[in-house]
């Protein structure tokens, strides 16, 4: 029997109750498809930082690296420096375990969640790779004369041929195993950072490996409109860190909200960090009422990644049908209480196993 070995971090604000939902899933699908999962929890978050003034230790870091996934829930918390947790924990994360590709699936599983006119899930469905450790999140940033009438402050954008070049491999690789479009496009702003004809070029010498892929590129501002005018085009996107945080949330938007959207930061054959996208959302923290769904769907995307293809599909088919027929009422907050849809997707998972 596979065992995985996973390191859990539900973090700050709704974090914490949507990861126990999708670690319910998770269960059920490792009952369901026989292999193993030992998690280990980690306290980590705003509210731990708060009271202890500890933020990630180097011993629990050692400790997470030798897992085989780190399953994240939610972090940010009003009561911190901007930045703080969010470079203490995710940030650590995806540059010190070099997590290089974010990836980013933008699929709709109903129509009824799509708030674009006469779309439907044959349109939506695309996968985003976000360059995940460089541009302008390598945190070089400073100021001067702070507080003066002539401060002047600073944070450079850094891309490598390296950095550039496995990202772009990568989203070759995603369309030609997805096998839909089989194209990949660059989404990029040459035009005004003249630093990203690195990308412009790199992109170039990359396409030229995989003939059975076509290439198409659009600039950022561009992108986004075409993503809400007609997301049939995309199957595969590569863009830049910061533009990827970006036209994510608008991609999470076009598949039915936050509530929905997954993620995974992974460097193929290592470690990899699992996440919804949705913030920490504090206002609806600890009263149940968090859509779990994002977290659930993401707690698929690590199964996968660890091997166990089938519990991906099966968790994303349950949270399909569950939806298609109506019993799921939507991903938003207060639809339905947050346990009650882990009890739905896990009901689900088993009924479809007994069908097949
Ligand atoms: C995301 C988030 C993060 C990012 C924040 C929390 C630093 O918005 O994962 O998209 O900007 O990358
Ligand atoms: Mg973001």
């Amino acid at each position: 029997m596979n065992q995985h070995e996973i390191a859990i971090i539900g973090g700050d604000g709704i974090g914490p109750e949507v990861t126990h939902e999708a670690l319910r899933v998770t269960d059920a699908a490792a009952d369901i498809f026989g292999f193993g999962v030992r998690k280990t929890e980690y306290p980590f978050g705003s509210q731990h930082f708060l009271d202890t003034g500890e933020m990630f230790p180097d011993a629990a870091f050692e400790e997470v690296k030798q897992q085989g996934a780190i399953f994240l829930g939610a972090i940010g918390d009003p009561r911190m420096e901007p930045g703080k947790v969010e470079y203490g924990i995710i940030a650590k994360c995806r540059f010190d375990l070099d997590l290089y590709i974010n990836l980013r699936p933008i699929k709709l599983l109903h129509t009824d969640l799509c708030p674009l006119k006469n779309k439907g899930p044959e349109d939506v469905d695309m996968v985003i790779v976000r360059e995940n450790t460089e541009g302008a999140y390598t945190g070089m940033h400073g100021f001067a004369h702070k507080g003066q009438p002539h401060e002047v402050s600073t944070q450079t954008m850094v891309y490598t041929r390296m950095g550039v070049e496995r990202a772009v491999r990568y989203a070759f690789e995603t369309a030609r195993s997805r096998n839909r479009r089989k194209t990949v496009t660059l989404i990029d702003k040459a035009n005004a950072v003249r630093a990203h004809d690195l990308w412009t070029r790199v992109f170039a010498e990359v396409a030229s490996e995989y003939p059975d892929i076509s290439t198409e590129h659009a600039y950022i501002d561009a992108a986004c409109m075409w993503m809400v005018k007609n997301p049939e085009w995309f199957d595969v996107a590569v863009t830049p860190n910061l533009f990827g945080d970006i036209i994510t949330d608008l991609g999470a938007m076009v598949q039915g909200g936050m509530g929905i959207a997954a993620s995974g930061n992974i460097h193929p054959g290592r470690v990899s960090l699992f996440e919804p996208i949705h913030g920490s959302a504090p206002k609806y923290a600890g009263q149940g009422v968090a859509s779990p769904v994002a977290a659930i769907l993401a707690a698929g995307m690590m199964l996968g990644y660890l091997g166990e293809l089938d519990a991906e599909k099966a968790i994303e088919a349950a949270v399909s049908n569950l939806l298609r027929s109506g019993r799921l009422k939507g991903v938003g907050t207060a639809m339905h209480a947050t346990g009650e849809v882990g009890d739905m997707v896990v009901a689900e998972l088993k009924a479809l196993t007994v069908k097949s």
